[in-house]
């Protein structure tokens, strides 16, 4: 919960700098940079740490790092605003049922399980590389055999 509410903070807070735009304009082309600027800033911080992490483990690894930076964009145009998230943290902890989920609530739960694949839905329109497509439309799946970038993925995601 802790953890939870230092997220809310950091995201009510959250800022790009310029190495971040340099590091963006390294692995990001023009048509996947418009995809990530539509993210919520909170979600762009958030997916830039995760990339800063992954190219920590994988320095190499273009398609983790370009997966990292891109593995939430399914939220784009989605109403998981802070505030909402929390709300979503809340009713998955008091186990509320969608009958009783007030609209706003459903939309954002819906955002919350199908991001991953929305995501991956929008860069297959754009072509991206098998490896990165498997990561984004997977990276809040337990157990995926053979990717081995997806547990450096998975560990920076729930790190930020
Ligand atoms: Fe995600």
């Amino acid at each position: 919960m802790i953890y939870r509410v230092k997220q809310f903070f950091q995201g009510l807070t959250a800022k790009l700098y310029e190495e971040d735009l340099h590091f963006i304009n390294q692995y990001l082309t023009s048509q996947e940079q418009n995809l990530f600027f539509q993210l919520r800033k909170s979600e762009q911080r958030h997916s830039i740490n995760v990339a800063y992490g992954c190219k920590i483990d994988a320095p190499n690894n273009l398609a983790l790092i370009k997966a990292a930076l891109l593995h939430d964009v399914g939220k784009i145009g989605s109403n998981l605003t802070l505030i909402n998230k929390a709300f979503v943290v809340l009713s998955d902890k008091m186990n509320l049922k969608p009958s009783v989920m007030p609209s706003f609530l459903k939309e954002a739960m819906y955002y919350k399980i199908n991001h991953a694949k929305l995501g991956y839905e929008l860069l297959l329109k754009l072509g991206l590389q098998e490896k990165v497509l498997v990561l984004v439309k997977n990276h809040h799946k337990e157990n995926i055999a053979n990717v081995k970038e997806m547990e450096i993925l998975q560990h920076y995601d729930n790190l930020y």
